[in-house]
């Protein structure tokens, strides 16, 4: 504890001793002083919870970098409609340029992703597609490759399947409503099978509990082929706070180099709960994400990507 908070606690106690010494000798004119006495002490005990709240919310700002605001929902938002975890903006048609600017380099990371499946792979599963963007990148680098997309969100889907008919592959790509929650949980409910030549996700996993993580992981491995591969891009827990601080610095940078601020794109930010198995970011560090891959069974791990507190990282199964 503090000197600051020893005092006030301090104070609290005197005002109480003082208070109590007041009922013992107890008149009239006392009675009113120990009312103002007790109104002083319980004054002062708010005043450490509210110090206190305050504390935890800086130092939890400090450790993961985000204020909640980054790809879930805000804690004071601008417009309160109510989305899904993921979701990120009020308006679906915003997502593609906002999350352009709101994360660095958006675009090369999942360029990583479509660049470590293998060219020749044919049956690819995608958890939390969104708008499609990364099943566009692996449709065109992936000539034979049909996708199973996965999300349970209709707007993003719709999104999805407007743009990827657009692009000529609705023929390789299949959107299926689903909460990939349940596909870890009861796989046999969403009917997709087995027999993967690559599972692909992009900033969605991390809306899950660890403990959901890591069965999801097993989950992959379990429905990939021999030499199979599972990549994910998602943020990272930073690894202390002067990290934190760094990994926050450099999204500012980007903004402004988008020419706006995050302030700015937090604006078009919805306000969302957990719905399903997803919940506000669940942030974990890469060193965990690594141990929970092995543990999984995926030999061997790796990060392909990494940029800042941004990170593509999977396994293959051997
Ligand atoms: C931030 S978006 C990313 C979309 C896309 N992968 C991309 O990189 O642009 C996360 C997506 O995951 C979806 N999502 C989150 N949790 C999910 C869950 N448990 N089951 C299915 N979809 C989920 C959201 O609906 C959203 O479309």
């Amino acid at each position: 504890m503090e000197p600051k908070e020893k005092l006030l606690i301090q104070g609290i106690i005197d005002d109480l001793t003082t208070a109590i010494a007041q009922l013992e000798n107890y008149n009239q004119f006392s009675r009113w002083t120990t009312r103002m006495l007790l109104k002083a002490a319980i004054h002062k005990a708010e005043n450490i919870e509210k110090q206190q709240a305050q504390k935890q919310k800086q130092q939890a700002i400090a450790y993961t970098g985000y204020d909640r605001e980054w790809l879930s929902s805000s804690a004071t938002p601008v417009d309160t409609t109510e989305i899904f975890p993921g979701e990120v903006f009020v308006d679906t048609a915003d997502f593609d340029s906002g999350i352009r600017q709101l994360l660095p380099r958006y675009d090369e990371m999942l360029n990583a992703i479509a660049h470590c499946i293998p060219p020749n792979a044919q049956r690819i599963l995608e958890l939390g597609c969104g708008t499609g963007e990364l099943s566009l990148k692996i449709l065109h680098r992936c000539p034979s490759a049909q996708i199973i997309a996965l999300d349970y969100s209709p707007r993003m889907l719709q999104f999805a399947k407007h743009k990827i008919e657009s692009a000529g592959y609705l023929n390789r790509w299949k959107g299926i409503e689903a909460d990939f929650g349940d596909w870890t949980k009861e796989p046999d409910k969403i009917n997709i099978g087995i027999g993967f030549d690559a599972v692909v996700s992009s900033l969605a996993i991390h809306h899950l509990t660890n403990e959901m993580k890591l069965k999801l992981f097993q989950r992959i491995k379990e429905s990939l082929n021999y030499k199979g591969v599972f990549w994910n891009a998602d943020p990272i827990l930073p690894e202390s706070p002067a990290l934190a601080a760094v990994y926050q610095t450099v999204r500012e940078e980007w903004a402004a180099l988008s020419g706006t601020t995050l302030a700015e794109i937090r604006a078009k930010i919805g306000k969302s709960a957990s719905h399903g198995y997803s919940h506000l970011d669940q942030l974990a560090t890469l060193d965990n994400h690594l141990q929970m891959l092995k543990t999984a069974g995926f030999d061997p791990v790796a990060v392909p990507w990494k940029y800042y507190g941004l990170a593509v990282f999977g396994g293959e199964v051997s």
